[in-house]
């Protein structure tokens, strides 16, 4: 499996299972060679050059923008997510027996949660609105 994003993400990449890390800045994404399957989460000319990477018979899976269906490709998927609570169920098993390991950014109390839609305060890993004060302080 192959991670790829900015230098500074490296380490990440590698910590949640990539075997190989490609620097998306400095690396040329066209060395890495044929792949079974790409996933996206970043679009634009990522998503373009990546998908010239997909082997014929591999799979295309964005969850940024649809996407131009490159010759040969067996399966292009764009998918938005939509609330399913059994769905949230199961994450949440994953997150108990530790498959799904999240990276936590910001946390906001439900007072500051416009706050969080600021995109002047953008933070590394996922923001949290804390909507059950705990009383943990945070
Ligand atoms: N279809 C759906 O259902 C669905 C659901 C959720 C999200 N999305 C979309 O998926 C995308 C990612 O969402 P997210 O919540 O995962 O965002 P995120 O937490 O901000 O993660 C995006 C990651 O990609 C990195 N990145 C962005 N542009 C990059 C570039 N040009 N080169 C290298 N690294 C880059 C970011 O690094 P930095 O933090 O350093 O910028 C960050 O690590 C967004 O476009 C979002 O709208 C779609």
């Amino acid at each position: 499996m192959i991670g790829t994003g900015r230098a500074a993400h490296r380490q990440t990449v590698l910590d949640v299972g990539a075997h190989y890390f490609v620097d998306l800045h400095h690396n040329r994404l066209e060395d890495i060679g044929e792949v079974d399957m790409v996933f996206d989460v970043i679009g634009g000319q990522t998503l373009h050059r990546s998908a010239t990477l997909v082997r014929s018979g591999g799979a295309l899976v964005s969850i940024t923008e649809p996407t131009p269906v490159p010759t040969g490709i067996a399966r292009v998927i764009f998918f938005v997510v939509e609330p399913d609570g059994m769905e949230l169920v199961a994450l949440e098993r994953r997150l108990r027996d530790g498959r799904l390991r999240p990276r936590v950014g910001a946390i906001y109390s439900l007072e500051d949660a416009l706050a969080a839609f600021d995109p002047t305060r953008h933070s590394r890993g996922k923001t949290i609105i804390r909507v059950i004060d705990d009383g943990d302080g945070e």
